[in-house]
C-alpha cells in the first residue's frame, strides 16, 4: 500500500487546524495510510495543538525566534531537530504563518507539502481569497503544492475550483474554499503516501481527484 515512504506526517500550524482535523479524521477513517508523528506550532494557545492533544497526539509549541514571517536560524534548527526526532517522513503545512528556508527545506527535499486558499499562481501570499474576490474573478480554489524557497511557487500536486457567488464576502468566499480545502488536502496527502504522485521538475502527475 505504501508505495512512497512516506508514513508519518509532522504537520506544522499557526491557527484553528481544520485542516489538521480533516486529516487525521482521514487517518482515523483509514482513508489515508499515514500517521501523525508530531504537530508544532509556533502560536502557543493555536487551536490546532488543543486538537492534537485532545486526540492524543505529541502536541509541542516550539519557539519561532524574533521574526514575525520567518524562523530565525536557531528556530529552524530547533524545527528541524523536532521534526527529526520524531522520525517525520513528510511535513504537512496546515496553516502554518511563517516561511520556511534553509537548512530545514534542505533537510526535507521535496518532502514539504502546503494547502493554499488560491487557484495558484493566481493570488499567492496571503489572505488569497480576499484577493480573489476584490480581483473579481468568477472561479477560485485551492492548492495542494510542494513548498520550495519560493512563496507559494513549488509544483502542484492538486487543485480544486470553488465558483465565486454573487453576494459573496471574504468570509462566505473563505468558508467554502476551506470546505474544499478539508476535502482536497487529506485525498492529496494519501496519494503521496501511496506513492501514486511523481513529480519530475515542475510537473506532477498520478494524483486523481
Ligand atoms: C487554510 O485556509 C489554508 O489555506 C491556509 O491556512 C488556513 C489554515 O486554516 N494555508 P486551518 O488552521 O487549517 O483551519
Amino acid at each position: 500500500m505504501d508505495g512512497s515512504g512516506i508514513r508519518r506526517l509532522g504537520v506544522l500550524g499557526s491557527g484553528k487546524g481544520s485542516n489538521f482535523v480533516a486529516i487525521a479524521d482521514a487517518i482515523a477513517a483509514g482513508t489515508l495510510p499515514a500517521e501523525v508523528a508530531v504537530v508544532i506550532s509556533d502560536v502557543p494557545d493555536a487551536g490546532i495543538l488543543r486538537h492534537a492533544a485532545d486526540r492524543g497526539l505529541p502536541a509541542l509549541h516550539v519557539h519561532p525566534g524574533g521574526f514575525r514571517t520567518k524562523l530565525d536560524e536557531e528556530a529552524e534548527h530547533r524545527y528541524r531537530q523536532t521534526l527529526l526526532d520524531h522520525g517525520v517522513d513528510l511535513i504537512v503545512l496546515a496553516g502554518f504563518m511563517r516561511i520556511l528556508k534553509g537548512g530545514l527545506l534542505r533537510s526535507f527535499e521535496g518532502r514539504v507539502v502546503n494547502i493554499h486558499p488560491s487557484l495558484l499562481p493566481s493570488f499567492p501570499g496571503l489572505a488569497a481569497w480576499k484577493q480573489a474576490l476584490d480581483y473579481g474573478v468568477k472561479v477560485t480554489g485551492c492548492t495542494v503544492h510542494l513548498v520550495d524557497q519560493g512563496i507559494d511557487t513549488g509544483p502542484i500536486l492538486a487543485q480544486r475550483a470553488v465558483p465565486v457567488v454573487d453576494g459573496d464576502t471574504a468570509e462566505s468566499l473563505h468558508a467554502r474554499i476551506q470546505d474544499a480545502e478539508r476535502q482536497l488536502y487529506p485525498a492529496a496527502i494519501g496519494a503521496l503516501v501511496r506513492g501514486e504522485v511523481t513529480v519530475r521538475g515542475r510537473q506532477a502527475s498520478g494524483f486523481r481527484s
